[in-house]
């Protein structure tokens, strides 16, 4: 009698430690969803208000893309440079104003970011379908998703709900988009800053699979002999340096273009790995992934990526989702612009 009676309290004291342990489980695991994995974005966000925005920027970015393929690098690099500064709040869109200086000044940005004009143009359907409705920030989101499928890359569900930001951030700009001659260190503290780890930073590097970059990104990388035994490990004066220098002299010809992914410059895909482990990835920021790699942790990773496009492309996908959740204004937070380069007066 004594005896069960005791082994019952002893079973409900376990019974309840283990509820306490479940309860701050459950709750710690909901907290971290709630901020910093998941922000409150949603997939179905304007079902009711504007369902048709999905296929409007689908529409849109097909459109720009068949006028000029490399617009789907563009709008993607466009998605990427919002979310750096800031967060993903359309401040790379804003024109200068005031006292205010717009993050197109700044050096990544300056000469180089295209693709306004096409926002500007899915915007301006958007605002007849529904008005003050979907944020210029949703808008980069969905259009570096559909520009990466045309170009026959993974395709993703991008949750919805950014708001827009008041203001622009020309500092931040210049100091939190990594320059082309980074190191690797450099590198992984920029995504770090992010909330973004080397698993990131590795995947969303995939990028440079399409689009083109100046001679001004690339120059330093193909004359500075110093880092030419790290690049040119296995091959020193490769064919491919003389093609770049021939494209890039020493000096002039800043705005001269070369293809980021030499192999397959329009596709998507995972070549721009392969080329990376032979040390031709046209940027500096691309060749340290593998040459400054001193644990073999990211080479392990490049090479995967390498041998299997549908890892990468699973990879890409988290990233870039995450990428996209980065500092977003929801709620009453920020507006809802009427016009992508202004904020609303
Ligand atoms: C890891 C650090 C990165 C560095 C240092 C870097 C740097 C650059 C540079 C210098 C260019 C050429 C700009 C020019 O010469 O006009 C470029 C182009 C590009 N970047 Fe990156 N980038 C990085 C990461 C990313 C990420 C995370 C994405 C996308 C998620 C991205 C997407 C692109 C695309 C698509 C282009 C081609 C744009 C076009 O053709 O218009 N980059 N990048
Ligand atoms: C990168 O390039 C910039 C501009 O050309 C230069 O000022 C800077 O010293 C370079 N940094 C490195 C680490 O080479």
């Amino acid at each position: 009698m004594s005896f069960s009676s005791s082994s019952m309290a002893v079973a409900r004291i376990i019974f309840m430690v283990v509820m306490a342990v479940l309860v701050m489980v459950l709750h710690g695991s909901t907290e971290t969803l709630g901020t910093a994995d998941l922000p409150d974005l949603v997939l179905d966000y304007y079902k009711q208000t504007c369902p048709s925005v999905e296929q409007i920027v689908r529409r849109n970015v097909e459109i720009a893309v068949f006028k000029d393929p490399r617009m789907a690098a563009s709008l993607l690099r466009l998605h990427f440079h919002d979310c750096f500064v800031m967060g993903c709040d359309a401040s790379v869109l804003l024109e200068s104003q005031g006292s205010m200086v717009s993050e197109k000044q700044a050096v990544p940005n300056l000469n180089s970011l295209r693709g306004f004009e096409v926002i500007d143009e899915i915007k301006y359907v958007l605002e007849e379908a529904c008005p003050y409705t979907v944020s210029c920030a949703d808008i980069l989101a969905l259009a570096a998703r559909d520009a990466v499928l045309l170009r026959g890359g993974p395709e993703w569900n991008v949750l919805l709900g950014r708001r827009d930001s008041l203001k622009a951030s020309f500092s931040g700009a210049n100091q939190y988009i990594p320059p082309p001659n980074s190191s690797l260190e450099t590198l992984i503290a920029n995504f770090q800053d992010q909330g973004l780890d080397v698993a990131d930073l590795v995947a969303l590097s995939g990028s440079h699979t399409i689009g083109k970059a100046r001679c001004l990104s690339f120059r330093q990388r193909v004359y500075d002999v110093s880092t030419e035994h790290d690049y040119d490990r296995y091959k020193r004066h490769t064919t491919f340096r003389r093609i770049l220098r021939s494209i890039c002299p020493e000096s002039g010809r800043d705005n001269e273009f070369a293809p980021l992914d030499f192999m397959t410059p329009a596709r998507f895909d995972n070549h721009y790995y392969l080329n990376i482990l032979e040390g031709e990835g046209l940027l500096g920021s691309d060749n340290v992934l593998v040459a400054e790699d001193d644990e073999g942790e990211i080479r392990r990773q490049v090479w995967a990526f390498a041998s299997n496009q549908k890892l990468f492309f699973e990879s890409f996908v988290k990233s870039v989702v995450k990428m996209g959740n980065i500092n977003v204004l929801t709620g009453n937070e920020g507006e809802i612009r009427r016009n992508c380069r202004f904020v609303n007066s």
